[in-house]
């Protein structure tokens, strides 16, 4: 279904935990996140069934860090027969990935993206917390062998942390059939509030003059590739370059909230519904329609400190 600014809402991001494995510095997530606020298979099946019925036919599960959930792969098998629900993609930090790759992958997972930032193990621990590159190297490995696809990886680059180590992620590009798309750092944490950390898409292209735009079905990402090239490069740029006019997207959070925009805390309780197919349905049509027209991400005194609920 359309929103109140005519954009067809078909985009469905499921954050099914808050908790997480690591502990990136730019994520902002909160810390007080417990596993009993989270929903059943069941649960997120019914909710996840009324959003298909509303035109919802991609599923995206996020967390927190959702494969630190034992019942991953029941959530993700669950979703998948939903009817309407034709592409089902994950995003995960990928260090338990190699782990569920394969059983991920007959539940009906099509496609992952795997947060990585940087390629060198001690920057890589500095980032997240934890030294567990090599693990998530192998995850990466493990989901091309399971035959998941795309594989893609995201990074967020932040200057003099860890941008200097951007074309060895290129490269990984260049390599492989991975697609990895650098993310302008959104004010989520302490250091998302220093704007001068932020590397735009621009100066990514300036660094890259070889990369020549490519055509994609993405609204969000923008793709390059260049000769020789197995991948692509893509830049998400909602601090340049806002997409919110093209944005297609609500979220799921983890405690049956729903959030129609990741710049604003509002969020709206549905699992009171959960029993009342057409209430609920209702529900869900009201807050699509309630979807404000954008974010305030750069603005001053805006969209700082927001503490972030939903992948
Ligand atoms: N700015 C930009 N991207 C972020 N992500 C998490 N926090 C931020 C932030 N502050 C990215 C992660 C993950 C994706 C879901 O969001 O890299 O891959």
């Amino acid at each position: 279904m359309k929103d109140s600014f005519g954009r067809e809402i078909t985009y469905l991001r499921v954050s099914v935990t808050q908790r997480c494995n690591l502990n990136c510095v730019y994520c902002g997530k909160s810390d007080c996140a417990k596993k009993e606020t989270e929903l059943s298979p069941d649960t997120i099946e019914k909710l996840v069934r009324a959003f298909a019925k509303c035109g919802i036919n991609k599923i995206r599960i996020t967390g927190g860090e959702p494969l630190v959930r034992s019942d991953i792969c029941e959530i993700a098998g669950r979703i998948r027969t939903v009817e309407g629900v034709e592409t089902l993609a994950l995003t995960t930090n990928g260090v338990y990935l190699a782990q569920y790759a394969r059983e991920l992958k007959s539940a009906g997972l099509d496609s992952v993206n795997i947060s990585l930032d940087s390629t060198d193990g001690s920057t890589y621990r500095h980032l997240t917390g934890a030294d567990v590159l090599k693990k998530v190297l192998e995850g990466i490995d493990a989901a091309e062998r399971a035959g998941i696809s795309p594989v893609k990886i995201n990074t967020v680059l932040m200057k003099g942390v860890n941008s200097d180590g951007a074309d060895d992620l290129v490269n990984l590009a260049k390599d492989r059939r991975i697609d990895v798309r650098f993310i302008e750092l959104m004010p989520f944490s302490d250091n998302g509030e220093d704007s001068s950390l932020i590397v735009t898409g621009d100066e990514i292209l300036r660094e890259f003059p070889f990369l020549k735009p490519v055509e994609s079905e993405e609204s969000t990402a923008k793709y390059y590739s260049a000769e020789g090239f197995k991948g692509r490069v893509g830049l998400i740029s909602p601090i340049t370059h806002k997409f919110c006019s093209s944005c297609n997207r609500i979220r799921l959070l983890s405690d049956g909230r729903v959030k129609p925009c990741l710049g604003y805390e509002t969020a709206y309780d549905i699992l009171q519904f959960i029993d009342d197919e057409n209430k609920l349905l209702e529900e869900v049509k009201n807050i699509i329609l309630k979807k404000p027209a954008g974010h305030s991400f750069g603005n001053e005194n805006a969209g700082h400190g927001l503490n972030r609920t939903g992948g």
